[in-house]
């Protein structure tokens, strides 16, 4: 048991001397738990597909003072992805933190996608949050610590029209999650998930509201009446990464704006609106 003295963590160095590795680092929320990481004095590695976005991350965090480098690989390719990661940490000596944040999306009704839509989505976020998870958990488990973060949607378990793939796929990461959880609860590997609601990011933009009327439906919807910015979604992450959560495991933190929540059918989202 911890002992029970009140001592308020200096968040601003939390990661000093750690190393993370964050699939789909050149864009977006990872970029910006990135960013976030490397802000309170980790290391962080980024790996993604394309080398240009991974190297303006990496420019981003060290002309801010932060130590970053990056890794060109598919998360769909399992070998590619094992080697990737052994090499991070055996160039850093550790691997303490891993975000699986590569995503892919587009809008298709179920039944008009092909099954090759379904599979390239199905591959990136199901099957390559294995992949990584499973090449970082070889390195953590044998430290004996570790923490990962899953990055999913709440439609995971509220469906969601015309996301049929994406939403399978996050629900499997969410039950990958909550079984892995347990299995190395016991040898210091916390799995997580962060739920983000919608996010101004170039990404989930182009792919999910491509059009102003499409971007005013799906803000109509958040009872916040807002997006969410990436910096806000980094910052719940680091929590979940980093030690004032090392007693969270198997969870899922949602930060929507209370998007989920206000499906208000016989009143506007505000009561009184
Ligand atoms: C219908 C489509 C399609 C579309 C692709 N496909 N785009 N079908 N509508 N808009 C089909 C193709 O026709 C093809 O099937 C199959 O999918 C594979 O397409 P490729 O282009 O060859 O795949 P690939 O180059 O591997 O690209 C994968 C991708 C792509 C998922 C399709 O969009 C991608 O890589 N995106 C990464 C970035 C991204 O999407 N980020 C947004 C994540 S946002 P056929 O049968 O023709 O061969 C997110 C947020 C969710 O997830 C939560 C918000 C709250």
């Amino acid at each position: 048991m911890k002992e029970n003295i009140m001592i308020v963590p200096d968040i601003s160095t939390e990661f000093r001397d750690k190393v993370a590795v964050v699939t789909g680092g050149g864009s977006g929320i990872g970029r910006a738990i990135a960013q976030r990481y490397a802000a309170a004095g980790g290391k962080v590695v980024v790996l993604g597909r394309r080398e240009e976005p991974l190297q303006e991350t990496v420019r981003l965090i060290t002309e801010a003072g932060g130590q970053a480098g990056h890794v060109s690989c598919d998360v769909r390719d399992a070998q590619g992805m094992a080697e990737a990661i052994d090499a991070v940490a055996a160039e850093e000596g550790r691997l303490d933190a891993l975000v699986n944040n590569a995503a892919g999306n587009f809008i298709a009704a179920g039944e008009d996608l092909s099954p090759n839509g379904w599979k390239a989505v199905i591959d990136i976020v199901l099957n390559g949050t294995f992949y990584a998870t499973h090449a970082a958990a070889q390195h953590m488990l044998a430290a004996g610590s570790g923490s990962i973060l899953n990055v999913i949607a709440t439609y995971a378990w509220h469906g969601h029209p015309g996301t049929v793939h994406s939403a399978a796929a996050k629900g499997g990461v969410v039950a990958m999650t909550r079984t892995l959880a347990v299995e190395w609860a016991a040898r210091g590997v916390r799995v997580n998930c962060i739920a983000p609601g919608p996010t101004e990011t170039e990404g989930a933009g182009a792919a999910l509201w491509g059009t102003e009327a499409a971007r005013a439906r799906v803000l109509g919807g958040v009872p916040a009446g807002r997006f969410a910015s990436p910096a806000e979604i980094a910052e719940s992450a680091s929590y979940l990464l980093g030690p004032r959560a090392d007693y969270i495991t198997g969870e899922v933190m949602v930060v929507d704006g209370g998007q989920w929540l206000g499906k208000s059918v016989y009143t506007a989202s505000g009561a009184n609106a």
